[in-house]
Order: C-alpha cells, then sequence, then structure tokens
C-alpha cells in the first residue's frame, strides 16, 4: 500500500453536493506525472484527473453527468480566457470533447489544462494559421506554425480531402504541431465524407525499441477509418504502444502490479512494478509487449509513424522530441493525414466493408462474451450510453478539477445535470 496520502480535496459543486477527493498517490519523488510537474504546484496534485487516471472506456468513471454543449462552451471559456483565438478554441474543444464522448478519457477534459498552459505560457501560438510550404495534386507540406494540433489537424484534413476529390488520394504531411488529441477524430472527418482517413503523430518519447533499455519512440498513434453502408465505419484508432503511460498511473495509484508486456524499468527489463517504469525511470514496452510476444511489430508500426511524421516532415522525431512533461520548448510535431477517395478503386466500397464487419460481428463469440465487436464499436456504445444518461459522465475528480481550473481562470463552471 502507499506510505501516504497527498492531500485530500474537497469541492462544492453548483448543484449543492459536496465531493470530498482523496488523492491516493505516493508522495514525490514517485509522482512524477503531468499535473505536478507541470504546474509544480502541491494544492495542484490532487485535481488533474489525467495524472492520476488516464481511463479508457474500459473503465468509464461513474460520475457527474455533463451535457456536450455545455462541457465544448466550458473549454471554450477557458481557452479564450488564456489568448486562444474563438476559432483556435472551438477546434480544441470539438476533439476534447469528442474524446470524452468516446470514451477516451485520457484525452479530453484531463488535458485541458495542457493547452491552457501551452497558450498562457505563449509556448503555443494562437495568432497565425497553418500555412502550406509546397504542394502537388495530391500531396502537401504544411508548416504548422506552431498553432494548437486540433487546428494543424484540421486544416491538413480538409487539404487531404480537398486534393483526393481531385486526385483520388490527399497525402498532407505537417511540421510545427502539436498534440493533437485522439487521432480518431481526424480520420473520421475524412471518412464522414466518404473518404477512407488516415491521421498518424509522432509523440514525446516513452517507448523502448525491442531489445533496448531507454525510450526512443512515442506512443505514436495510428488510425484509420473507413466508411461502411447506411451510415456506419470502421474506426480503428490505436496507440503504437500496448498502452497507455495513464493505465500504468493507474496501477501505480492502486498500489498494484501492471500485467507483463506493459513496460521495462531503467535497464529494459519487463517489469510488472509500476513504479519502476513510471517518470523517467523505465519505458512503455511497444504494441506486443517484448520479442517473445512480438514487441517488434508494435516498435515497428511506431517506426512507420515516425517514417511518415517526423522523417518525412524534418520535425522533431524519436528521441529528439521534448520529453512528456517538458513544455519548455516548442513541440514542433510531425503529422501525416491522409484521404483516399474509393471511387477511385472498385465500385462498392461501403457495402464490401459492412459486409466484413458483419461477418466480424456475427461470428460466434467465446465462452463469457456475448458478442464480437469490430473497431470503432466500443466508442459508439460509449457515444450510446452518453446520449441515453443526456451528457457525458465525469467522475468527481474531474469536476472538481474544473472546478480549480475556472476558478484560476475566472470562468463560469460547467453546469452539471446531477
Ligand atoms: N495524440 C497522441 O499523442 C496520442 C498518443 C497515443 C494515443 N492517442 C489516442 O488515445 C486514444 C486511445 O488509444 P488506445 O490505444 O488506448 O485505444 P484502445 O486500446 O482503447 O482502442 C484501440 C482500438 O481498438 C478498438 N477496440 C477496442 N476493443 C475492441 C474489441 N474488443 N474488438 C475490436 N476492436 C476493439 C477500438 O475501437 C480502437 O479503435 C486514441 O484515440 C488515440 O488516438 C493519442
Amino acid at each position: 500500500m502507499f506510505a501516504a496520502v497527498c492531500r485530500v480535496v474537497t469541492a462544492t459543486v453548483s448543484a449543492g453536493a459536496t465531493y470530498s477527493v482523496t488523492h491516493s498517490h505516493k508522495v514525490a519523488p514517485a509522482c512524477s506525472t503531468f499535473a505536478c510537474l507541470r504546474l509544480k504546484s502541491p494544492e495542484r496534485h490532487y485535481n488533474n484527473y489525467c495524472h492520476s487516471r488516464r481511463m479508457s472506456s474500459a473503465e468509464a468513471p461513474q460520475g457527474v453527468v455533463v451535457e456536450l454543449d455545455e462541457v465544448k462552451q466550458y473549454m471554450v471559456r477557458c481557452m479564450t480566457k488564456v489568448g486562444t483565438k474563438q476559432a483556435h478554441a472551438e477546434a480544441l474543444a470539438d476533439v476534447l470533447l469528442a474524446a470524452d464522448h468516446r470514451g477516451h478519457y485520457s484525452h479530453g477534459l484531463n488535458r485541458l489544462d495542457m493547452y491552457v498552459h501551452d497558450i498562457r505560457s505563449k509556448i503555443c501560438r494562437s495568432d497565425i494559421e497553418p500555412s502550406i510550404i509546397k504542394e502537388t495534386a495530391a500531396t502537401a507540406y504544411v508548416n504548422g506554425n506552431n498553432v494548437l494540433g486540433p487546428v494543424v489537424g484540421n486544416f491538413c484534413t480538409d487539404l487531404a480531402i480537398k486534393k483526393a476529390k481531385e486526385a483520388g488520394i490527399g497525402w498532407v504531411v505537417a511540421k510545427g504541431s502539436n498534440h493533437f488529441g485522439i487521432a480518431g477524430w481526424y480520420s473520421m472527418r475524412a471518412s464522414d465524407q466518404g473518404f477512407l482517413g488516415m491521421a498518424f503523430t509522432d509523440t514525446s518519447p516513452l517507448v523502448v525499441p525491442t531489445r533496448a533499455r531507454k525510450p526512443v519512440l512515442g506512443t505514436n498513434p495510428i488510425t484509420l477509418a473507413a466508411p461502411a453502408a447506411e451510415g456506419d465505419s470502421f474506426v480503428l484508432d490505436m496507440a503504437t504502444s500496448t498502452c497507455a503511460v495513464g493505465k500504468i498511473e493507474l496501477q501505480h495509484r492502486k498500489g498494484l502490479p501492471i500485467p507483463n508486456g506493459w513496460g521495462v524499468d531503467s535497464e529494459g527489463k519487463e517489469v510488472n512494478d509500476p513504479e519502476k517504469v513510471l517518470g523517467s525511470k523505465g519505458g512503455l514496452l511497444p504494441l506486443g509487449g517484448t520479442e517473445i510476444s512480438s514487441g517488434y511489430k508494435g516498435y515497428g508500426l511506431g517506426m512507420m509513424v515516425e517514417v511518415f511524421c517526423g522523417i518525412l516532415a524534418g520535425s522533431a522525431y524519436g528521441p529528439n522530441i521534448r520529453k512528456w512533461m517538458n513544455t519548455t520548448t516548442e513541440a514542433d510535431l510531425g503529422q501525416c493525414f491522409v484521404a483516399i477517395d474509393p471511387d477511385a478503386f472498385a465500385p462498392g466500397f461501403p457495402d464490401r466493408m459492412s459486409d466484413l464487419m458483419n461477418i466480424c460481428r456475427t461470428s460466434q463469440p467465446i465462452e463469457g462474451e456475448t458478442e464480437v465487436l469490430v473497431a470503432g464499436d466500443p466508442e459508439r456504445k460509449h457515444m450510446e450510453k452518453c446520449k441515453n444518461q443526456g451528457g457525458v459522465d465525469y467522475h468527481p475528480n474531474q469536476i472538481a478539477h474544473m472546478y480549480e481550473l475556472a476558478k484560476q481562470l475566472d470562468v463560469a463552471p460547467m453546469n452539471i445535470k446531477n
């Protein structure tokens, strides 16, 4: 069990309910996580849910329900208050809200104060737009000009779609970008218009190459969204590490071991003790784990992302990218966005896509399971849940943090439903 509990914070929310938030986290130096490093404030230690819980849909919180637009407007208020251009604030809020809505809480409201900090500290700009450095009929090389990642991502995706309409494919690579949130936002932006969409980004080094001791690559996500019939779609959106760093932080917080295949210690040895993985002590294993379980395939995929991003873009890449949580230098991330017109190939793409997905979904499930899913289904289920409850549900810790940030920025907090 943990030796100490950092602090207990009580936040009174507007509906009158009072939440006691106990942050059970071993005291520094073990706590080298995001909020603590960045904000350098013990008062903030408890509050950033992202550093204590980066949740996936597998562990959606039981909490307070907030209407979708309410979440978006709150995010916009926070971002504009620190000087973000309205359109940039809205672009960011859309992506963060989509993450929460889809059940990827690690990349939603949790991360808001990271972006607030980026704009407030002026390490990221909002007084300029991305620009095209050079282009051909099917390609474009873009300078993100260090604006918010979603602004760069939307700009590049829309450009890729425009080119795909004319040339059958649009392949756009950007340098000078920032963290763009969930990769699936951009692939779905293309698939919503009938195109196959792909997006990739490099990220701060956290993942060790197979056989290596030290992290070299980021969790470099990959996404493909492909339209199927009747509004259905295949949406693969995944990190190329076995698990997100937040899942390891969660095990750490609970005092539980991590499974094999998740992380290594400072010697590059697979470990089950999250303490030895976190901070700058160890690293994450690529998707697949160690060499015996084919982790080199995840390592290869992470490299592939870097080829499309940092190497093609001439931006920072691999270990040259600023360390996770470091906001003293510009991120200069490389990103890649692709749109493909399925009509450039065999007719009937959406029907065949639906056929294959239905074959998978109607496969006989293993004992103990009731259904077989395809990529995108878990997120659809979460969105359905949000629809039924009238909004996104947040853990009380997140609500407490939201009040804290609202107070700090002197903006109105979100109205909560219950
Ligand atoms: N911007 C960044 O730097 C960055 C880095 C890493 C990850 N991310 C984002 O984090 C989010 C979470 O990534 P993750 O790898 O933890 O996702 P995940 O492991 O929760 O899901 C990965 C994919 O698997 C699918 N899936 C899940 N369960 C399934 C099942 N039973 N059957 C079929 N398919 C299933 C999901 O629909 C999803 O497409 C993603 O949106 C990703 O883009 C962003």
